[in-house]
Order: C-alpha cells, then sequence, then structure tokens
C-alpha cells in the first residue's frame, strides 16, 4: 500500500465530492437569479444581495463564502465579487459558455438513482420519458448555448451546398429534437425553409412547440411526436440529429429510414458528443463527464428501445461511420468538431 497514492486519491475524492456539492449550489444560484444579481461583477455584501434577490442574509454568507471557497467568486473584506469570466458561465444566459442551466441534468441521475439500481439489476432499460422533469429542462439548456454559439455560423457551412439550399428554402427534419432549440435557430436564421421536429417525447414536442410560438417561428416550424423510424416525408433536403442518435436503440434503423426520406442530394447532420475511439483516448474529463451521463441517460435509453445498440455518448467516429455505411449511406466524414462535439455528415 503506497500511502502517497492513497492521500492523492482521498484528495481527488474530497474534491470531487466538493465539485458534486457545488453543483447543487449552481443550481440554487440559477434558480434563485444569485448569480445574475451579481452579474455587473460589482463587489457586493451577503446583506446587499440579500436585498437585491429576497433571499436569507445568513444563507447567503454560507453560499458566497461555498462560491468564494470554489474560485466562483472573489472575496475581499468581507464583500464578494463574480468576474466577468465566471458571470459568463454561471449569469449570462445568452453567452456561449453559460453552463449554470445545464446544471440540473447532473440533477437528474440524483433524482433517478432508485430507476438507474433497477435497470443495473435489471435488463438495463430506463426510457427517456422516465426521468426526473429536470432532466428535459436541463438538456435544453445544456445544449442551447453552444447550438446557438456554433450551429448557423460554424456548422452548418462546413457542410456541403447546405447553407445556399437553406438560404433558397429547403425542407428540414430534425429528428429527437427534445424541446427544439437546435430547430428554432435554425428556423430564426433561415426564413425561406420550412422545418420539423420529431421526437417520441410527447411532453417535449408540446414545449417545443410552445418554442416555437415564443420565437415567432411557428408559421415555418412544427413539432410532431414520432420515431426515428417513421417519421413522414420523402422530400428533405436536410434531416439532422442534434445529440441523440447514440441514445437511441436502433440508430442503423433510423439511418435507414433518414436514407428513404431524404432528396437524392440530400444531407444528414449528425452532431453527436464529442469522443475518440478508445475508453483509453477518451479519459479526458470531458470524456468523463460523458461517461458519467452516458450510464444514467443515453444507455439504458437505448436499451430501452428495439434492437437496444447502445452506443453510449462516446461511441466516436469509427463506430458512427459503422452505423450510417450498415444502413446504406456511401459517404460519411467529420465536417468540423468542439471540445463538446463532433459534427458529422453523411451523403447517400
Ligand atoms: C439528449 S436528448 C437531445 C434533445 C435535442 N436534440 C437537443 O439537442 O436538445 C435526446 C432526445 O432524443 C429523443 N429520442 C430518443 N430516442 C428516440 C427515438 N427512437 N425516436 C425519436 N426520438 C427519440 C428523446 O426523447 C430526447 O428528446
Amino acid at each position: 500500500m503506497d500511502e502517497v497514492k492513497l492521500q492523492a486519491f482521498m484528495g481527488q475524492l474530497v474534491s470531487d465530492m466538493g465539485a458534486a456539492a457545488m453543483l447543487a449550489n449552481i443550481i440554487l444560484g440559477d434558480e434563485l437569479g444569485l448569480y445574475k444579481a451579481m452579474a455587473d461583477s460589482q463587489p457586493i455584501t451577503p446583506e446587499a444581495l440579500a436585498v437585491k434577490t429576497g433571499c436569507n442574509a445568513r444563507l447567503l454568507r454560507e453560499w458566497l463564502s461555498a462560491q468564494a471557497a470554489s474560485g466562483y467568486v472573489e472575496h475581499t473584506a468581507g464583500s464578494f465579487r463574480l468576474p466577468e469570466e465566471q458571470a459568463l458561465a454561471l449569469a449570462i444566459e445568452d453567452s456561449p459558455v453559460y453552463v449554470a442551466g445545464g446544471a440540473s441534468v447532473i440533477a437528474a441521475l440524483f433524482h433517478d438513482k432508485d430507476k438507474l439500481v433497477a435497470a443495473m439489476r435489471g435488463d438495463g432499460a430506463l426510457a427517456w420519458g422516465e426521468h426526473h422533469p429536470c432532466m428535459f429542462s436541463g438538456t435544453e439548456r445544456f445544449f442551447r448555448p453552444g447550438y446557438r454559439a456554433h450551429l448557423v455560423s460554424e456548422w452548418l457551412p462546413t457542410l456541403d451546398g447546405v447553407v445556399e439550399k437553406l438560404q433558397a428554402g429547403a425542407r428540414v427534419a430534425d429528428i429527437g429534437c427534445g424541446h427544439g432549440a437546435s430547430t428554432v435557430i435554425m428556423a430564426q436564421a433561415f426564413a425561406a425553409s420550412r422545418f420539423v421536429g420529431f421526437d417520441y417525447h410527447a411532453p417535449s414536442v408540446a414545449i417545443a412547440n410552445q418554442r416555437a410560438r415564443d420565437a415567432g417561428v411557428a408559421d415555418r416550424v412544427s413539432f410532431q411526436q414520432g420515431s426515428a423510424k417513421d417519421y413522414p416525408g420523402t422530400d428533405y433536403d436536410l434531416i439532422c440529429y442534434f445529440d441523440c442518435l447514440h441514445d437511441m436503440g436502433d440508430p442503423v434503423g433510423a439511418a435507414r429510414h433518414a436514407l428513404a426520406s431524404l432528396k437524392s442530394d440530400g444531407t444528414v447532420l449528425l452532431v453527436e458528443p464529442f469522443a475518440h475511439d478508445t475508453l483509453e483516448q477518451n479519459m479526458t474529463p470531458v470524456g468523463r463527464l460523458f461517461y458519467a451521463a452516458s450510464t444514467f441517460i443515453c444507455t439504458p435509453n437505448s436499451l430501452s428501445q428495439e434492437v437496444g445498440l447502445g452506443l453510449g455518448a462516446q461511441a466516436g467516429e469509427g463506430r458512427l461511420r459503422q452505423v450510417f455505411e450498415a444502413a446504406g449511406f456511401s459517404r460519411f466524414r467529420r465536417a468540423t468538431e468542439t471540445p463538446f462535439n463532433l459534427i458529422l455528415e453523411a451523403r447517400k
């Protein structure tokens, strides 16, 4: 037994437990508007923050102390300050690096622990709709900043001829659309095109339709309940999957249905969690996050559906290529990537 290694590992575990506890504190700060009340990066006392937010001053002092010990806020002479960089991640919803909203995805893992215990002891299945509701809103808030930052300005232009078609007026299907964040963002950018989102989770479809109405794009965007293997239409210019293909039980069947639903010169845009092809290569902070989430979310969801391929959130490009080749696509390439996403293009 190596005492030094033991102490180092204990240090890591204390740090991990602190991180998990801080996530609950991030959710508190998000829900109570505490970060937003500090978004101007000015020093503020707990008492002044209490007046500004209507919260209890003694509890705020404790919350702020935890934030300071985590490096989220600075502390000087009894006042606390949220630096600009932290404000971008924790307070400013329109920022490309806003993560506070997505923290509730992690909260859902704790809410759903008993269901995972049962799945682990059983057939491994836990369907998307069985999760705590904070999973659905958290997923929308986790992914939307990235889609807003990259989808229109960076990802779509890397696809062969797609932006020109969208500008001229294209027909687009967004499969596994969830609350429709990606669909609405594309519709706002391409007024001549028509968009339809499909998801098998009816409550998500209802919220997606509300999002389209709120954004003023409901005349060109609709959302319908439908599985990835049976949605209607055979003339799509673009079929998209945003962070959902690996969640499906039968991704080959889904890709085969896309092949039949695309125009002859149509394109599939596949956005998947960033991953390399092997576990060893994925032993990174991002890989760790995605494997941990995939244990609770993506893999059991896939096992709850027919075929139950169980790709997992770290499938990687090689495995995804096999899926599209098995479905009959002849072209498949990595269009671009971010630290969180692989952006892949498939053509007939
Ligand atoms: C991780 S969420 C991503 C949602 C959305 N695309 C986004 O980026 O915010 C995965 C979505 O895939 C949907 N889904 C899973 N399996 C499906 C299937 N077989 N057919 C249609 N939708 C499916 C789920 O209901 C869920 O909304």
